[in-house]
Formats: structure tokens, C-alpha cells, sequence
């Protein structure tokens, strides 16, 4: 994987080759990451990639099978109690006492990390206020609504002022708007200082959030760069339509060849063209949508579609195909040219 450069002193988490089986599930089968101090590392991955463990290993609450990890410098197995004291954790299931005010939940969490009670009154008073939840304060729980109730599961992993930060999937079951509030306070976080893992589904999420991105799946690392690294992986937006006469195909290739960053495709058995446009896409579709104009070309069915998490894990799927036959790897085309999909195969 791409690590950043720096020193094993300037990374707030290191992860070296860490495993855990549970029976016969191997939830991790020796993971890498490296975290510079200060960055936020998204891991994405889908249901049962090992998001979870890995946070769990992490976080201290689960040994791990084999490897080594450190967190702040301290090896979170021979180390726990010291990597404990500089962490915050906020799990896929919140952790509040629901019979419990907002206040109340706070305050027992600053007394648990032996803050005093006057500290711990303030503390709970000064997170109410960062995550919007005075007005609700005083009232249990468990009148709270979802996205209240993640804001404050996620204060409370920060009454002791961790520099290390664990958000596991911090928006999964949250409402659009709830999620941009969600996203508001982890920038706010994250432009304090705090360093920041955060696990998600949601490539929008790791993409809106994240330094860097590293792809989990079935316990092992699958790919790892930034946002747009990833999206030039599968090729970001992709302009889709289809040339009804076959007689036209290469000249409806020919006339977007230049809107593609990378090779335009076309199929000659259904007509259809596909053109990785990048992010440039609503402009690319007035731009097609003119030249075919220009060189009478007709077509059908022009979207815009945009990569879904699954067109990530399509295109990821393909290059560990691609790593397992050294001779046919060919990696991200980025010329101008065109194929033919056939070609490719
Ligand atoms: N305590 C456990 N006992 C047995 N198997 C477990 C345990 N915890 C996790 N697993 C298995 O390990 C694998 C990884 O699970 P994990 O919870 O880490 O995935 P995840 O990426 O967090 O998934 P999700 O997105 O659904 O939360 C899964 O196959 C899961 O069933
Ligand atoms: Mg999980």
C-alpha cells in the first residue's frame, strides 16, 4: 500500500500485518495502514469486510490474532491502558444510556476517565453546546432521534480529549440531512487537530471526509490512495448512450473521443458508448450531446451515470483478477484513444 512518508514517530496509528480469526472466519488476513498524525484515513468496505474488528483490535477490545499495531506510539496489546487514555471510540451501535439525559450521559463518562466532577460538569456543558444538543440536554435519552442520539454517542467519545479518533460507520441508518450534520462536526474535529479513522459504506462519506482511502475487503486490503486516486481506478462519471445505427458507431466514437479521460468504449453489438468523463459530467453531457449534434450522429438513452460503490468494487475485483496474472496487468488507461470493448477482453 502507499504509505505517506514519515517516520514511525510522525504516525498517530501504524498496522502491521495484523490478523484475527474468529473459528474458522478470518475476519483480518493481515492488514497495513499507516496515519499520519493530524489526517483522517477512511476504511471502506462492505457488510463483514472487517471494518469492525479492525477498530475493535484497535480500540483494545479485541487481541489480535497476529502482527502489531501502535497507536500514539504504544502497542495496543503490551500497551492498552496508555493507548486507551489518548483514544475516543464511536461504535456502529451508540453506547448511551438511554434511561440517561444527555447531560447525565456525559458527566458519568468524564467521571469514568476521572475528570472530578466540576470538570466533568463543564466538559458535558462545553460538548452539549459543539454538537447542538443543549436545548435537549435534560430530557432522557431515549427521546432523542437518531442523528441526536449519534451526535451524542459521538461527544462522548471526546469528553477525555482523545488525539485519536475511532468513528465506526458515524452516519449508517442517518437521514441526508442528519449525515451533512455528522459531517460538519467530524470537519470540526478534524480541523482541531484530532487525528481521525472512520469506517463507512459510503464512498461519498470517505470521499467528503478522508485524507486517504484504504478499500477492505474479506479481511484484507484491496486497494488504498486518495478519493481521487480511487475514482480514476473506476473511471469517475460515466457518460452512457446508445448509437441505433451501426453504420454510425465510429463516428459517434469519433466525435466524443476528446470529452473521455480515459478510452472511450463502445459495443458494436448494442450500439452502446461509454465515456469516462471524469468529473466533469453534466459538462461533458451538453458537450456530447453538441457534437454528435454537429456530426449527425442520432442517439438513444443518454444518462449520466455516476460510480456507485459497487462500480469500486467491480473495478477493484478486476485488478486483484488482474494481480493474480503479473502478464495481463494493464493498469488505468488514461489516453485518448479509443477500443473497442472486445478488444480489451
Ligand atoms: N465475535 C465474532 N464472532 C464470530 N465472528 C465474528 C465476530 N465478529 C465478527 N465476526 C465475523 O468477522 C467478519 C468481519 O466482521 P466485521 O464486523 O468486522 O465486519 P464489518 O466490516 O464491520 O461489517 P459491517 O459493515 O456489517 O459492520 C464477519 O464475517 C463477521 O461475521
Ligand atoms: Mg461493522
Amino acid at each position: 500500500m502507499r504509505h505517506q512518508s514519515g517516520t514511525e514517530g510522525d504516525l498517530a496509528i501504524l498496522v502491521e500485518g495484523v490478523t484475527k480469526s474468529f473459528g474458522q472466519v478470518h475476519a483480518l488476513r493481515g492488514i497495513d495502514l499507516a496515519v499520519p498524525r493530524g489526517t483522517v484515513l477512511g476504511i471502506l468496505g462492505p457488510n463483514g469486510a472487517g471494518k469492525t474488528t479492525l477498530v475493535r483490535v484497535l480500540t483494545t477490545l479485541l487481541r489480535p490474532g497476529g502482527g502489531r499495531a501502535l497507536v500514539e506510539g504504544h502497542d495496543v496489546v503490551r500497551e492498552a491502558a496508555a493507548v486507551r487514555r489518548r483514544i475516543g471510540l464511536a461504535g456502529q451501535s451508540a453506547a448511551i444510556q438511554e434511561e440517561l439525559t444527555g447531560r447525565e450521559n456525559l458527566q458519568i463518562v468524564g467521571r469514568l476517565y476521572h475528570l472530578g466532577r466540576a470538570k466533568s460538569r463543564q466538559r458535558a456543558a462545553e460538548l452539549l453546546d459543539q454538537f447542538d444538543l443543549t436545548d435537549a440536554a435534560d430530557r432522557p435519552a431515549k427521546t432523542y432521534s437518531g442523528g441526536m442520539q449519534r451526535r451524542l454517542d459521538l461527544a462522548a467519545s471526546l469528553v477525555a480529549s482523545p488525539s485519536v479518533l475511532f468513528l465506526d460507520e458515524p452516519t449508517t441508518g442517518l437521514d441526508p440531512r442528519s449525515r451533512l450534520g455528522m459531517w460538519q462536526v467530524i470537519r470540526e474535529l478534524v480541523a482541531a487537530g484530532t487525528t481521525l479513522l472512520l469506517t463507512t459504506q459510503y464512498l461519498d462519506e470517505a470521499d467528503e471526509l478522508a485524507n486517504e482511502i484504504v478499500v477492505i475487503d474479506r479481511g484484507r486490503v484491496i486497494a488504498a490512495g486518495t478519493a481521487e486516486q480511487l475514482k480514476d481506478r473506476v473511471g469517475g462519471d460515466v457518460l452512457e448512450f446508445v448509437v441505433p445505427d451501426p453504420a454510425r458507431l465510429s463516428a459517434a466514437v469519433a466525435a466524443v473521443a476528446e470529452l473521455g479521460h480515459s478510452a472511450v468504449q463502445s459495443d458494436e453489438e448494442t450500439g452502446k458508448v461509454s465515456v469516462p468523463v471524469g468529473d466533469r459530467g453534466s459538462q461533458s453531457l451538453v458537450e456530447a450531446v453538441r457534437r454528435l449534434d454537429a456530426a449527425g450522429v442520432n442517439t438513444d438513452q443518454m444518462a449520466l451515470r455516476r460510480p456507485s460503490l459497487d462500480d469500486v468494487f467491480l473495478s477493484l475485483t478486476g485488478h486483484i483478477a488482474e494481480d493474480e496474472q503479473p502478464a495481463q496487468r494493464s493498469g488505468v488507461g488514461r489516453g485518448r484513444g479509443t477500443r473497442s470493448k472486445r478488444g480489451t477482453r
